[in-house]
């Protein structure tokens, strides 16, 4: 049985089944990029998530084709126009990177900024063949965010690294199947039912034992709470300068105004 859950947002689509909390990102007129009530949204289902006995695992999902275009990027112009660097999306950065319960994604299509580097918190990863990983922080005048510059390197070496977040290399399913940010592809139309079907394996696991075991396994596998959140701040407080700078306003109003 599926239960709706609290969070309402249009954009932000909550449900439970099986101890599995789905976050499905719904806007698909905008590629799914992310506004900042939709981060606000996302934290929301995480807390209720976290705090619910019925859920086990959070497993985020998208549209098809768009897992998410990543920032909203008329945002980013608001805030290099003042307004404080969004509170919602640091604090579902922090949210990500201090989950107790196991993260799932379920990823069709475009991976974008953010939609890639919220995989590197995630516990599992299916994608579809025609996913495409890429992160442009670069060329839009700002510096890689989400904990991603501590955990790309740990996770795929320095050089695959520096290729995807500073570069701005577009990866491909079977690349980043390669490099750890995803587990497995999957054909197209069976992904979420591949994510589901983990989710709903790892939430029927004694409870007790998975808390422990992710525990152990995240902090062994990738980094410790403190050194992550150090570094999320860091990012963060690099990125507000940069999203101000004339080679990030430049930037955004050239992907604004484009001629499509
Ligand atoms: N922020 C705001 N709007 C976005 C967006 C974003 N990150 N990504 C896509 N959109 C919007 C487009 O402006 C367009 O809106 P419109 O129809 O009102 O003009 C709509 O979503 C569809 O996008 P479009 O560019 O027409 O689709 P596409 O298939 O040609 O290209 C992308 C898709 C994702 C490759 C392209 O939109 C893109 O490069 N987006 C920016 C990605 C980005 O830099 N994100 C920030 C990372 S830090």
């Amino acid at each position: 049985m599926t239960t709706p859950a609290p969070v309402q947002h249009p954009n932000i689509e909550v449900s439970i089944a099986d101890g599995v909390q789905t976050i499905h990102i719904r806007r698909a007129e905008k590629k799914n990029a992310l506004t900042t009530a939709m981060y606000a949204a996302m934290v929301e289902a995480l807390e209720e998530g976290a705090a619910r006995d019925d859920v086990r695992v959070h497993l985020f999902r998208g549209e098809p084709g768009a897992f998410s275009a990543g920032n909203d990027i008329v945002d980013f112009l608001a805030f290099a126009d003042g307004m404080a660097l969004g509170k919602d999306v640091v604090t579902f950065l922090k949210a990500l990177a201090t989950a107790d319960k196991p993260l799932v994604a379920a990823v069709d299509g475009l991976a974008i900024g953010i939609g890639t580097t919220m995989l590197l918190h995630c516990d599992l990863v299916y994608a579809s063949p025609r996913s495409v990983f890429r992160t442009p922080f670069l060329d839009l005048g700002l510096v890689p965010e989400a904990g991603s510059s501590l955990l790309a390197p740990r996770l795929m070496g320095h050089a695959r690294a520096f290729e995807l977040l500073c570069l701005g290399e577009a990866f491909d399913a079977t690349r980043a199947e390669a490099a750890g940010i995803i587990n497995r592809i999957v054909p197209q139309d069976d992904v979420m039912a591949a994510a589901f079907a983990s989710a709903k394996a790892l939430a029927a696991k004694p409870r007790q034992a998975l808390a422990a075991a992710r525990r152990l396994v995240a902090t062994g596998g990738s980094a410790s709470r403190d050194e992550l959140m150090a570094r999320i701040d860091e990012e963060v407080a690099l990125f507000a300068e940069r999203l101000a700078s004339d080679e990030a306003r430049l930037a955004f109003a050239a992907f604004l105004g484009r001629q499509k």
